[in-house]
C-alpha cells in the first residue's frame, strides 16, 4: 500500500529532469531539424502549455549589443517576434529582461562555447556542459520563456543570418557581418512547451492541505474532469505535511514544546495553522490528522494496490469524500468534529473504519513516527515544493494557475494529440462544467457551440475534432434529407407537369420543358454531397 505511493513519487522526480520544450526553425527549410534544436529552457520565465510561432531576428555579433546586456533604445523589431542573441558579458535574466522590454515574445541565447570533445568549431575554449539558464535571483518579473542552443546548433542559424545560407562543408566562415541582411532575412522560428512523454496515460499530482482554499475549490471543481479522464490519467494527492525536527518543534529533540498545536506525533508532523489562532478554531494538528486521513482514503479508493483497477488513480470515493467533507465540515467547529466526518465518509462511501485503522496502523497521532506522514514529509523535501497548491504533470511543475481548465489542458499535453480523450476539448471552452458533463460533447441547442473560446490548447487544433464531426455530419444528413425531398417534388412537380402537358405536347419534349425546374435546387445539395 505505501510503496505505491513511494515508486510514483520516485518515478516523477526520474522525470522532472527531462526537457520539455521544442525549438525549431520552419523558415528557411533548409534549418529544420528532426524533433527541433537541441537546447536548455530556462529556469526563469512562465512557460504555458502553448507554442509561439513568430519571426526571429539575431541582435547581432558585431556590436556590443549583440548579447543585449543593455537596453538598445534604438534597435526595434516589428513585433511579435523572437529575438537571438549571444550568450556572455551578463546574467541570463538581464538578457530575458531586455527582450521582454523590447517586445520579444521570446528569448533564444546562442552559446559561444562548444562543450569539450563534441563536433563544435571552437573559437575560445570549451565547457564541460551547456549551463542551465538558472535565474540571478531577480527573474520574478520576467514573463517570456528562454532558451540557449549549444554553439554547433546556434552556428547553423547565426551563419544563415550572417551569409544567407546554409556554410559549405569544410569551408572557413568568411561571411562578413551586415545588420541589413540580418533584419531582411525570413526566418521563422517557433518555441513549444509540452508535457514531456506522451503516452496514454498521464500521471499528475496536486499538492495540497486538507483546509487550503484554493486546493479545496479546486478539488471540488475538478471532480468530474477527473471521472471523465478515468484511467487515462493517473492522480496522486500530495498532502503537504512538513517536517517538525526541521524548524525545531520536535520535543523530544529539543525537550521543549515550540510549535504547540501545529504538530502531531510530540512535533514531528506539522502543518500552517490556518486561522492564525493558536488556542481557536483549526490547529496545524487538525490538519495534519486530515491530511493523513486522506492519504489513508487515497491508498484504500485509488491507491496502486487497490483491486478495481479502474479505480487506480482515479479514486471517485476520494473525491466524492473531499467534496462532502469541505461542504460540511470546513468550519472551526466541524472541521475536527469526528461525527461530521463520520457523515462524510458515509455521503461518499467512504469505508470510516477502515481509514481509522490506516490512521493507527502507521503510527497515530500521538507519539512515535508514522509511516504515511514520514513518506508526506520525505517527499515535500524530495520534490522542493514551495506554494500549495501546486501540480506536477507528468513530472513537470505546472505553470499557471490551479483550476480546473489549465489543469486539464496541462494534463491534455501529455497526450499524444490523435488519442486525447474527449473531455480534453473542454479546456478551452467558456462553459467549462456543461461540456465536462457532455464528456466533451457539445451540449444540445448551444447557440455559439464552442467557437467563442480562450485558445489554451487550441493551436494543435485537436479541440475542434469533435465539434467538426458533429457539424459535418449534421450538415450531410440535412443535405441527405434535402436532396431526397427535392427528389421527391422533382418528382411530384414532373407528374403534374406530365399530366397537363401530356394532351398538348409530344412526349420527347418533356425533358426539356422540366429542365429550368432542374437547375435550381440542383447545383447546391447533388455537389456538395459528391465533393
Ligand atoms: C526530518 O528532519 C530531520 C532533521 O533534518 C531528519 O533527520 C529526518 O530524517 C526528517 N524526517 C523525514 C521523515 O524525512
Amino acid at each position: 500500500m505505501m510503496m505505491g505511493r513511494l515508486t510514483v513519487g520516485a518515478l516523477l522526480v526520474g522525470l522532472a529532469a527531462t526537457e520539455n520544450s521544442v525549438f525549431q526553425i520552419n523558415v528557411p527549410a533548409s534549418l529544420r531539424k528532426p524533433g527541433g534544436y537541441s537546447h536548455k529552457a530556462s529556469l526563469f520565465g512562465r512557460p504555458s502549455y502553448a507554442s509561439t510561432t513568430q519571426r526571429l531576428y539575431y541582435a547581432g555579433d558585431g556590436g556590443g549589443d549583440g548579447t543585449l546586456c543593455t537596453f538598445d533604445t534604438t534597435k526595434t523589431y516589428p513585433t511579435p517576434f523572437i529575438l537571438m542573441v549571444d550568450r556572455g558579458d551578463c546574467t541570463f535574466v538581464t538578457k530575458a529582461r531586455n527582450a521582454q522590454q523590447m517586445g520579444a515574445t521570446a528569448l533564444v541565447v546562442a552559446d559561444n562555447l562548444c562543450v569539450c570533445g563534441s563536433a563544435c568549431s571552437p573559437q575560445a575554449g570549451c565547457q564541460y556542459t551547456e549551463p542551465v539558464l538558472a535565474d540571478d535571483g531577480s527573474g520574478a518579473d520576467i514573463v517570456i520563456p528562454a532558451v540557449m542552443l549549444p554553439k554547433q546548433e546556434a552556428d547553423d542559424i547565426v551563419n544563415y543570418f550572417r551569409c544567407g545560407k546554409l556554410p559549405i562543408q569544410g569551408r572557413p566562415q568568411t561571411c562578413a557581418w551586415s545588420p541589413d541582411w540580418s533584419q531582411d532575412a525570413t526566418v521563422q522560428a517557433s518555441l513549444e512547451y509540452t508535457v514531456p512523454n506522451p503516452d496514454d496515460r498521464v500521471e499528475w499530482e496536486l499538492w495540497t492541505t486538507s483546509i487550503d482554499g484554493a486546493s479545496l475549490d479546486f478539488l471540488t471543481a475538478f471532480k468530474d474532469t477527473v471521472l471523465q479522464l478515468g484511467t487515462h490519467q493517473h492522480f496522486a494527492p500530495m498532502m503537504y505535511t512538513y517536517n517538525g525536527s526541521q524548524y525545531g518543534c520536535d520535543v523530544k529533540q529539543t525537550g521543549s514544546d515550540m510549535c504547540g498545536n501545529l504538530c502531531t506525533n510530540g512535533g514531528l508532523y506539522c502543518a500552517p495553522d490556518p486561522d492564525g489562532s493558536q488556542d481557536e478554531g483549526i490547529s496545524g494538528a487538525d490538519v495534519v490528522a486530515e491530511n493523513l486521513r486522506r492519504a489513508c482514503l487515497w491508498d484504500l479508493v485509488g491507491g496502486d494496490d487497490v483491486s478495481d483497477k479502474s479505480q487506480v488513480g482515479v479514486g471517485k470515493v476520494w473525491w466524492d469524500y473531499v467534496s462532502e467533507f469541505t461542504r460540511l465540515c470546513s468550519t472551526a467547529e466541524t472541521f475536527a468534529d469526528d461525527s461530521c466526518r463520520a457523515t462524510a465518509m458515509k455521503n461518499a462511501g467512504a469505508d470510516k473504519q477502515a481509514v481509522d485503522t490506516c490512521v493507527e496502523g502507521s503510527g497515530g497521532l500521538e507519539k512515535g513516527r508514522n509511516d504515511v506522514l514520514d513518506q508526506a514529509v520525505e517527499a515535500l523535501d524530495r520534490e522542493n515544493i514551495v506554494y500549495v497548491p501546486e501540480c506536477i504533470v507528468n513530472g513537470v511543475v505546472h505553470y499557471g494557475s490551479v483550476d480546473p481548465p489549465n489543469i486539464l489542458a496541462s494534463i491534455c499535453q501529455g497526450f499524444p494529440i490523435q488519442d486525447r480523450p474527449p473531455v480534453c476539448d473542454c479546456a478551452s471552452d467558456p462553459r467549462y462544467d456543461d461540456c465536462v458533463a457532455n464528456n466533451g460533447a457539445a451540449p444540445a441547442a448551444s447557440g455559439g457551440s464552442s467557437s467563442s473560446k480562450e485558445p489554451v490548447v487550441e493551436h494543435d487544433g485537436m479541440p475542434w475534432y469533435g465539434v467538426l464531426m458533429l457539424v459535418v455530419s449534421v450538415v450531410v444528413v440535412m443535405l441527405l434529407a434535402g436532396l431526397a425531398y427535392w427528389k421527391r417534388t422533382q418528382r411530384q412537380m414532373r407528374d403534374q407537369v406530365r399530366g397537363i402537358l401530356a394532351e398538348y405536347m409530344p412526349m420527347e419534349d418533356l425533358g426539356e420543358a422540366l429542365n429550368p425546374m432542374q437547375t435550381e435546387p440542383d447545383a447546391a445539395p447533388v455537389f456538395s454531397v459528391n465533393a
